[in-house]
Parts: C-alpha cells; structure tokens; sequence
C-alpha cells in the first residue's frame, strides 16, 4: 500500500503479545477479581438472617452482601462494610471478632470497625442495623 507502511510481523506480535497482558493487569486489580462487577454493600435493607446466629459478643459475616454483624453482650446490634477500605477488595474471613482481608492483609475490628493491622487506615464503613421480629436487617433505610 502506497503512503503507509505496513506493520512489520515484529510490531504485530509485540501488540499480541502485550494485549493480554494488560487485561490481566486490570483484572488483578479490579476488587471483584473478574473484572465484570464490583463488590457493593447494601443500598437498601437487607434481611441477614436470624439474630439469634449471632452470638452475643460475637460476629457474622455475610460475604453475599459485604456486610458483618457484631452483638454485644447487651444484644445491640452493629454492622459494618466489608469492602476493604485499603483497595476495596471484599473482605472474605471472619477470625472470632476479627476481619482478615485477602488481598493485602489488613485486619478489622468487627465489633468497632477500627482497624486492628494495615495496610488500611481509615475504618469500616458503618452501615445502619436493626432486628426486626427476629431478623437482622441491615443496610441504608433499616
Ligand atoms: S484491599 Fe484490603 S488490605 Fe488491601
């Protein structure tokens, strides 16, 4: 073609070769791990479960919607965001009261939301909680 060169085979396998690469660079990267959706907490109120699955001084993780419960001894209710606070990754590992992030190690108090280990320095997002005829329901509205 006259007035533009075409691609030497060497450019052509770089860009190949490079393209893949790339996309897994984002994918690592991307907090849901597929790159195809986000992990999100609640946008509205969502019903957890049974109170009475949380034990009193103890917490509960609800990897399906990003959430973890804590009861104090007094049976009130506290919930947080599961979506790490270092690089938004979901937070997938309740150890007793304490949260364990997969993705670089940070660690959470569930019952507070403080950060207990960094990376992460800002704490868990507090998201409004309520037990309802039994139920535990969580998330902005409850
Ligand atoms: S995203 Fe949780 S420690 Fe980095």
């Amino acid at each position: 073609m006259p007035g533009r060169p075409s691609p030497s085979r060497r450019t052509v396998l770089r860009g190949v070769a490079l393209t893949p690469v790339a996309g897994l660079g984002v994918a690592a990267c991307s907090p849901g791990g597929n790159g195809v959706t986000a992990p999100a907490t609640p946008t509205a109120p969502v019903d957890l479960g049974a109170v009475s699955e949380v034990a009193e001084g103890g917490a509960a993780l609800y990897r399906d919607h990003n959430v973890v419960v804590s009861r104090a001894e007094d049976g009130s209710l506290k919930a947080y965001s599961t979506i790490c606070t270092h690089a938004q990754c979901p937070i997938n590992k309740l150890e007793g009261t304490t949260l364990i992030c997969p993705c670089h190690g940070s660690r959470f108090d569930a019952r507070t939301g403080e950060v207990l280990h960094a990376p992460a320095t800002q704490p868990l997002s507090e998201l409004p909680v309520e037990a309802e005829n039994g139920r535990i329901v969580a998330g902005p509205g409850a």
